[in-house]
């Protein structure tokens, strides 16, 4: 089809011209004595995304997965026990590759997937582990399946209550860059997030960040690790190298998004993410379907899940979304398949690229049977943007 593609998966997401011309370039001696000067920037740069001056920052050739790896074998030793509420896709696998790396996964299975990680259980639970087996809690701060951003500073809260040493784990993959995040004053111990979504990247980084504690551990821990070790990584990285070849143009690209989001201002970006995810929910309520959300208190700002009456498919929406309309939709993950659509309005996005984005959805789920007036949805947005009635 002529004309621009209309991305609207929640990651990866667009990736601005001055981001892609940065990458555009030859390559360097990644040993040479200048490499330094694009790293060493780069890796304060990161540290201020994170919002840490006490911890550190890595960054992998790898994506969120890979972060997740690189989290728990740096920090946890070999079968330690991990705390898991699942209430989401992404936590569920975050769990399943904890699993298969041999730790052993406490999960709050009965959540329902719409609520955000309840503090005050995870609080309890750490309470009872008087043995102190668990070695963390891990959070999914932005659970890209559902829709739903947790309160990570209640959580620290509730762990610090329950006076349990357990570390905070984090997933930030759907939220930062988007959504606000305080490495430090939220006391979170290892955050983990990919390049392709807030970052506007393409999928290529695994970013971590370790509070001081962590970075302890990261040394004590006996778990074997290879590629994803971050004693070498730290070191090298002190000087402006890394312990293997790293992909350049990523980290030019990154320089540039960081360049850009702190031109705008990160808390302007995370204003507009809100302003933006606002118009979304307006419109949703507008077709009359419901978020997975359960309140507007946990809907998130970088993504939202949309429910389909009973006996429609969202796939079909999705399908003619993609077919007829240029448009690609987040499609229902594990048991939200054919249940929901996903509209990712995060990264570099404005209200013209979503008011036409919510015009295709409508012809999408007019096509996929849903009963819908058209520009119900969209002078919904259109009113919450331009001030309201
Ligand atoms: C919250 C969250 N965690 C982890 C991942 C996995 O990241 P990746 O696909 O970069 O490995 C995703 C991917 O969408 C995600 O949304």
């Amino acid at each position: 089809m002529p004309g621009r593609h209309h991305l609207f998966v929640p990651g990866p997401t667009n990736i601005p011209d001055r981001v892609l011309r940065a990458m555009h370039r030859g390559s360097e001696d990644h040993r040479s004595r200048a490499f330094p000067w694009l790293v060493l920037p780069l890796l304060e740069e990161v540290a201020r995304l994170f919002d840490t001056t006490a911890g550190r920052v890595a960054l992998f050739p790898a994506t969120g997965t890979g972060g997740w790896e690189a989290a728990l074998t740096n920090t946890l030793p070999p079968g330690a026990t991990v705390l898991l509420p699942c209430s989401g896709q992404f936590a569920d696998l975050w769990g399943t590759t904890a699993g298969n790396l041999g730790y052993q996964v406490e999960r709050f299975e009965d959540l329902t997937w719409g609520a955000p990680p309840p503090p005050a259980r995870i609080a309890e639970v750490l309470r009872t582990d008087t043995e102190r087996r668990i070695g963390a809690v891990l959070v999914v701060h932005n659970e890209t399946s559902t829709g739903v951003t947790a309160d990570l500073p209640a959580i620290r809260r509730a762990m610090d209550e329950s006076g349990h040493p357990a570390l905070l784990m984090v997933d930030g993959v759907s939220s930062i860059a988007s959504l606000p995040y305080h490495h430090d004053a939220w006391g979170v111990d290892i955050a983990l997030t990919g390049s392709q979504k807030g970052l506007m990247l393409p999928a290529g980084l695994a970013i971590l960040a370790l509070s001081p504690r962590a970075l302890d551990a990261v040394h004590v821990v006996n778990t074997p690790r290879a590629y994803f070790d971050l004693r070498p990584m730290l070191a090298q990285s002190v000087e402006g190298y890394f312990p293997y070849t790293p992909s350049i143009p990523m980290l030019h690209g990154l320089r540039e998004s960081l360049a850009m989001l702190f031109e705008e201002g990160l808390e302007r970006v995370w204003m507009r993410h809100h302003r933006l995810a606002s118009g979304v929910r307006a419109a949703a309520a507008a077709w009359d379907l419901p978020l997975v959300a359960r309140d507007i208190t946990c809907a998130s700002d970088s993504v939202s899940a949309l429910q389909v009456p009973d006996g429609i498919d969202a796939r079909d929406i999705i399908a003619s979304a993609f077919n007829h309309q240029d448009l690609a939709l987040g499609s229902g993950l594990g048991r939200l398949a054919g249940k929901v659509f996903r509209i990712g309005h995060l990264g570099d996005l404005n209200e013209g690229m979503l008011l036409g984005a919510l015009g295709l959805v409508e012809l999408a789920l007019a096509d996929g049977g849903v009963r819908v007036e058209f520009g119900h949805g969209v002078s919904a947005a259109q009113r919450i943007w331009w001030g309201g009635e």
